[in-house]
């Protein structure tokens, strides 16, 4: 017997030191110490032993089983560790002291302007909505208080679908969802609506430095009992200060959109020359941003809420230009480029 432990020993060293992946050992191991494992065989051999003799054994045979199983270990870790190494040593020399890599992804500049108004917006509570890009002759006009032939249609000209769809030429055309969303909160709860919708619109334009047939907005619309025109300045300088991170001017003009009683152009205080007169403000001391006005009774009705009882303001908000004022970016085109070496430079400053 105390042969056979020698005989087996001998080969398992033998094979240890043959074995050359983790996988092998991991065989050898069953082999040696598995349910039908040259170990367990002795143990099962005692059978024939007398009482003294199988004492002697047993002690020697679950030594045996230590050692046999400590070797094993030992291998084991041998093995790993190599195998890390070798791992290690394919690996590419990495230089901790060298600059990040500046091939990282980076935000387009629209981005970023419009996450900043949804941050702001949102701490005022107002919810963000978003709304598809392929529109109804309803949603986009029709809902709006402006109805076939209106000659304000001219300056919305847009992409037809065969269908009789088209793309959305401006955020507004959510508007009439929006209020159908919320009103049942309105009135029966007496929650006001908040909301803006930012989105991508389309436009058929000759492009230059300032039209491009794609651009976005940033529609806002608030609706409850009592909101006047001085709701609307103060959620529009809020806005924009925190934008530009200074104290922003603002300044009402009467414009003219079929779906706004009354209507206004907001001009900001012109961000180059603090108001004083520059090229960029063709020296008029401000900057043309967003149209806006209280909601035209008829939108309302059209969106099931009672003009009588209720009043509210909107907003477009032009996130291209707002993006383009804001980083300096001449050419309008350049953002629709793809252009990574001239998007890529804008970080969020927040
Ligand atoms: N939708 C208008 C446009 O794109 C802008 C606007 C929105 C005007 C909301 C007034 C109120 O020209």
């Amino acid at each position: 017997m105390d042969e056979k432990i020698i005989d087996l020993k001998k080969e398992l060293d033998g094979e240890l030191s043959a074995c050359e992946n983790v996988a092998d050992l991991e065989n050898i191991r069953v082999k040696y110490l598995g349910k039908k494992g040259s170990v367990t065989d002795l143990l099962k051999e005692m059978k024939n032993l007398s009482n003294e003799e199988k004492k002697t054994f047993g002690q020697k045979v679950n030594e045996l089983k230590n050692e046999v199983s400590d070797k094993i270990t030992e291998r084991m870790n041998d093995l790993k560790k190599k195998e890390l190494e070798k791992e290690l040593n394919a690996m590419p020399e990495f230089d901790v002291s060298m600059p990040p890599s500046l091939d990282r992804g980076s935000y387009h500049p629209i981005t970023l302007v419009q996450r900043q108004c949804e941050a702001v917006f949102k701490s005022m509570g107002f919810a963000v909505e978003d709304y598809s890009e392929v529109v109804t002759d309803y949603e986009c006009f029709e809902a709006l208080n402006i109805p076939k032939h209106h000659p304000a249609r001219d300056m919305q000209d847009t992409y037809y679908l065969e269908n009789g769809q088209l793309l959305k030429s401006h955020t507004s055309a959510a508007q009439n969802a929006i209020y159908k969303k919320y009103k049942d909160a309105l009135v029966n709860e007496g929650k006001p609506i908040k909301a803006i919708f930012p989105g991508r619109c389309f436009r058929n334009e000759a492009t230059d430095a300032c039209h491009e047939n794609t651009f976005f907005q940033m529609e806002g619309v608030m609706v409850d009992k009592d909101i006047s025109i001085s709701s609307l300045i103060f959620f529009m300088k809020t806005m924009l200060s925190e934008v530009f991170k200074k104290d922003i001017k603002v300044r009402l003009r009467p414009g003219f959109f079929p779906f706004v009683e009354p209507g206004f152009e907001l001009d900001i205080s012109c961000l180059i020359c603090g108001g004083d007169g520059c090229p960029s403000c063709k020296h008029s001391g401000w900057l043309e941003l967003c149209p806006c006005g209280m909601i035209h009774p008829e939108v309302l009705k059209a969106g099931g809420i009672d003009p009588e009882e209720y009043t509210g303001f909107a907003f477009g908000l032009g996130l291209t230009r707002l993006a383009m004022m804001k980083y300096g970016v001449k050419d309008i085109r350049d953002l629709n480029s793809g252009s990574l070496k001239s998007l890529s430079q804008f970080t969020d400053d927040e």
